[in-house]
């Protein structure tokens, strides 16, 4: 396992269910952390939960490219960055207006775009970096009443595909993560019978991600699917 002591890691969408969790272990493994997310107050309090300074915190919403950019321009060149951002509109297409596919393309497909024109030709000036998203299960396997949503996870899916051809000759690695349901804040407004109770747990889908964060450099691990073993789709 490659160690995280003292690695630059920035953790974007730091303030949600599996962000909180994996903020906390990578803290624990002792590396450089940075966090990011839309919500002042949330920011302001895992910052202070996990003791760290107000400089290694960062508001902007992926969905603005100028934010994204002054982002980059904080925190500078990261080792990994931990792409968490993103938005979950699943409803049947009757009711999914034609704002909710926007945002959820902007927030989910754009928003990433935009992370990867910002800190890309970084990663290609120092020859090495890591970025891992989660394209989730929904970006390999439909739902019913997922339109927007795996057409962002899709198109997510098929760009990190895309730009990883593009980066075979360097020492950057591209990892994706398809997850199942996770039982995370992500839920709350969805409105849909699903056995939360039978999720995987979002601390242990963080745990995934750490492990991910701490694979050798020889080397890319391209994928990881975690599921809950009721629903394993893919
Ligand atoms: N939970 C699941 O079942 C599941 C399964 C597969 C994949 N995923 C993916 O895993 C990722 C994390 O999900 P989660 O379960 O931890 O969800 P969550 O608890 O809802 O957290 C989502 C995070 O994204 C941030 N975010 C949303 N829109 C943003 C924007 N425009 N700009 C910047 N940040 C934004 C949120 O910030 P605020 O706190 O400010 O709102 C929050 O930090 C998402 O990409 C999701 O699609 C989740």
């Amino acid at each position: 396992m490659e160690t995280l002591f003292k690695k630059k890691v920035l953790i974007i969408g730091a303030t949600g269910g599996i962000g909180n969790e994996l903020a906390k272990l990578i803290k624990s493994s002792q590396a450089d952390l940075w966090l990011s997310g839309r919500n002042d107050l949330k920011l302001g309090q895992l910052a202070s939960d996990l003791g760290l300074s107000s400089s290694q915190i960062f508001k902007a919403d992926i969905s603005d490219p100028l934010q994204v950019q002054a982002m980059a321009e904080w925190s500078g060149n990261p080792d990994i960055i931990i792409n968490l951002a993103g938005i979950g509109i699943i409803k049947p297409l009757e009711q999914l207006s034609y704002e909710d596919f926007n945002r959820t393309i902007d927030v989910n497909l754009k928003g990433t775009f935009n992370i990867l024109k910002s800190y890309l030709p970084g990663m290609k000036v120092f020859k090495q970096g890591l970025i891992i998203n989660l394209p989730g299960v929904l970006g390999k396997v439909p739902m019913a009443g997922a339109a927007a949503y795996a057409a962002s996870k899709y198109g997510l899916n098929g760009m990190l595909k895309s730009v990883r051809e593009e980066l075979k000759r360097t020492n950057i690695r591209i990892t994706n993560l398809y997850l199942g349901g996770t039982d995370t804040p992500f839920w709350d407004q969805i409105d849909l019978n699903v056995q939360r109770d039978k999720f995987v747990l979002a601390k242990e889908a963080a745990k995934s991600i750490w492990f991910l964060c701490q694979q050798p450099i020889s080397g890319v691990v391209s994928e990881m699917v975690l599921q809950p073993f009721n629903h394993q789709a893919i």
